[in-house]
């Protein structure tokens, strides 16, 4: 790993070990890169009623953007998987918003093995503000 892949790993880490998640119990963390530097973290929010369950890449996305902040240079997702930690696809539209095509996609585990792809690889033709 980078210097630079390596802090937004134990940043994404630390969301990891926040996640709320009663039912599943399966832990995600994962942190945005602001085109400026900063890093924002988050982790996956259960609930009750299942569905209304927030992963933690929006979440991450999503405290980046509340705090002014809507473009993002890479991203890092963390679980305890086999290789790297998949992104659905919920989250892969929601990460086309904000990060191009180019930008890296780091998924990792807590073995702190990492995969890496580009926005462009794990979300081939899709939907976007260009469509509209
Ligand atoms: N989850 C994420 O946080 N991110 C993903 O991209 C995939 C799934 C969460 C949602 C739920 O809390 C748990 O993983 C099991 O699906």
């Amino acid at each position: 790993m980078t210097e630079e892949e390596k802090l937004m790993y134990d940043e994404a880490k630390k969301a990891f070990d926040q996640a709320y998640v009663p039912y599943s119990k399966f832990h995600v963390g994962a942190a945005v890169k602001t085109k400026d530097g900063k890093i924002f973290n988050g982790c996956n929010v259960e609930n009750s009623s299942y569905g209304l369950t927030n992963c933690a890449e929006r979440t991450a996305m999503f405290k980046a953007v509340s705090e002014g902040y809507t473009e993002f240079t890479s991203i890092l997702v963390i679980g305890d998987t086999v290789g790297g930690c998949k992104p659905c696809g919920a989250c892969r539209q929601v990460m086309t918003e904000f990060i191009k095509k180019d930008a890296p996609v780091y998924l990792t585990n807590t073995k702190g093995e990492i995969e890496r792809y580009t926005m462009e690889q794990i979300l081939p033709y899709s939907f976007s503000k260009e469509d509209l």
